[in-house]
This record gives C-alpha cells, structure tokens and sequence, in this order.
C-alpha cells in the first residue's frame, strides 16, 4: 500500500502492457500482464501521487483474453469499493486493446457516485520512454477529483480524459492511441492539473442496466466487398441472438446480406447497422423500420454489441425500443 496523508483510491489490477515487460528497453516483443500489483504500486510509490493506493490483483492478462470470466469479478470489485465510504475513487488498469469496451460496459452498469477510471499504457514497463507510469498519475490525479463524480467510467490516455462512450482505440502503435468521438476529449490533465470542458453529458448517477453474468451471444459481421449471404449466415448458430453490422459507410452492406439478415430479423434476432469506418455516425434509414433494423448512430460495432448484450439480456429485443436505446446520448 502506498501510503500518504490523504485520498484512498483503490487500484484493480486486469494486465495489459502498462504491467507488461520487454526484458530489454529496446525490444519490440513483450509479454502484457507480467507486474503483479503490489510490485507496480510499490514501483509508483516513489512519485509522491498523494493518495493512499489500495491494489487487487483481479486477472494478469493480455485484454485480448478479456471477457465474461474476468468483467463478473472486476464488477463486484468495483462495486464493493463504490459501497467502501473510505474510498474516493476507482482505478482498473487494463490491457488497451478491449479497453473501451470494458470501459463501456462499466458505465453502462455502475452507478457514477464515485469516479471510476480506466487506464493503460502503450509500452511496457521496462522500455524506454514508458507511458504507463505518466498515465498511472494522471488517473490517480483524475480519480482523486471530486468533479469526476457523475461524469460516469473515465478513460485516462495520453494526457486526456475521455468518456467511455465516445473512446475508441484509433492507433496501434505511439501513445496518442486514443480519440474520443464524436466528443474529443472531455479533459485534459498532467500529474499535476486537470481541467475538464463542460459539465458531465452523463444523464443521472444510477446504473442504466442491471449487471449479469450472463451475455447473450451477439456476433459481428464484418462487411467488405464481395461478402455472401453464405458467410454471414456460417456466422450466425441457433444462441445468436443479435446482430451488429460493421457496414460499409454509413451502415451498408451487398444487397444478399441485407436480405438474409432481414430475414434473421424476422425470426427475432436482433440486427444492428453499425460502420467499419473509423468514425461517423449511422443513422436510421427509412426501411431500417421495415426491415425491423436498429442504427447504431455514434457507436462503433465493438460498443454497439456491448449495448445489444445488455439490452437483450434485460429482456428488450423489440427493434423500436432497441432503437431508443442507441438513440439516447
Ligand atoms: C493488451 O491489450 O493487453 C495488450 C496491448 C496493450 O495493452 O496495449
């Protein structure tokens, strides 16, 4: 524990490359997910953060094993640190490859009494010109804030506060990975400052959707030229029960695939129309209504089938009201 005067903030440990190692600060490989937590908080106990960290160690992974097995016990973690009067705050260090949809899926189902932060790194702990102790001191800053209450789960990168909604990773390589859309970012902070723009566009502090433990199966189709209805339909098995579309542009895809995927409509899967590009939004096209399609507006398709699982699993399959849900900001 590192230990000071003030704030208590508690540290959930998930992996990712902010606890990974090279070996070399040189190197170009590494393994995500190496540091265990009391050795990184011992690490950062030197940069004098003033605050009392707490660490738990939740998962050590690479955030492409993230999933189910490891989201039910950060949640309760999170959960019974929100229910802890001495904590002021949440940290979860994450792997940034799925780290927006984790994020996402957290404000969608934690209350936003308490700030709830996000953070991860680009390289890993031992190479030279680390981002994640930056990052480390940034959320611990971010996180002892007051104001960050009821702004909903924050993500921490690069200088930057983003919300989770609009976060998306937009670069594999260098440390300005990260872009907000189609807000940018909502804050911008140093170690030593933070000033957020505007108030929180959250809409009231309770949880929009009950936790569970149990996600529907909702697949992704990638749409590209010359996909068939063959290969999207080899997609689909009898426990789908959402669709989300990584359209082409706004939404579209080959006239066969419209096709089948109204059809799956019809049998009561729900079809989302998201876009593979990297940003824009889809909006509701005339015969979205009679195709029985929902418009995934500003959501990417890895986010929309995070909305889809919940909604689905609080039992909302009808298109219409799906739609509502996507619509709201
Ligand atoms: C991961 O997502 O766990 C590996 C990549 C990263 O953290 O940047």
């Amino acid at each position: 524990m590192t230990s000071t005067n003030s704030t208590r903030l508690t540290v959930l440990a998930t992996g990712g490359t902010i606890a990974g190692i090279a070996g070399s600060a040189i190197a170009k490989d590494y393994r995500a997910g190496e540091i265990g937590i009391d050795d990184y908080l011992e690490k950062v106990g030197g940069l004098g953060l003033g605050a009392e960290l707490s660490g738990r160690q939740i998962a050590n992974i690479d955030s492409a094993d993230m999933g189910p097995g490891v989201w039910n016990p950060l949640h309760a973690a999170i959960a019974e640190a929100m229910a802890d009067d001495g904590c002021r705050g949440i940290i979860v260090t994450h792997g940034t490859d799925t780290l927006e949809e984790t994020a996402f899926l957290l404000d969608l189902t934690l209350a936003a009494d308490k700030p709830v932060v996000v953070v991860g790194a680009m390289r890993p702990a031992d190479a030279v010109g680390y981002d994640g102790l930056r990052n480390f001191a940034n959320a611990v800053r971010v996180a002892s804030d007051p104001d960050a209450a009821g702004r909903g789960v924050l993500v921490v990168m690069g200088d930057r506060v983003f919300a989770a909604r609009d976060v998306r990773k937009v670069r594999t390589r260098g440390t300005e990975a990260f872009r907000g859309f189609p807000r940018e970012s909502i804050g911008l902070v140093t170690p030593a400052s933070l000033e957020w723009f505007g108030a929180p566009w959250r809409q009231g502090r309770a949880a929009a959707f009950r936790w569970t433990t149990d996600l529907p199966e909702v697949v992704i189709v990638y749409a590209h030229a010359g996909l068939d209805a063959a290969s999207v339909r080899r997609q689909i098995g009898d426990a789908t029960r959402g669709i989300v579309v990584a359209g082409l542009g706004e939404g579209n895809m080959p006239e066969a695939v419209r096709t089948a995927l109204v059809e799956q409509a019809r049998n009561g899967v729900a079809v989302v129309r998201a876009s593979r590009t990297d940003e824009g939004l889809v909006d509701r096209e005339p015969e979205d209504r009679d195709n029985g399609f929902i418009a995934a507006r500003a959501l990417n398709p890895q986010k929309a089938r995070v909305l889809l699982q919940l909604l689905l699993a609080d039992g909302i399959s009808d298109p219409a009201a799906i739609q509502q849900k996507f619509d709201r900001r």
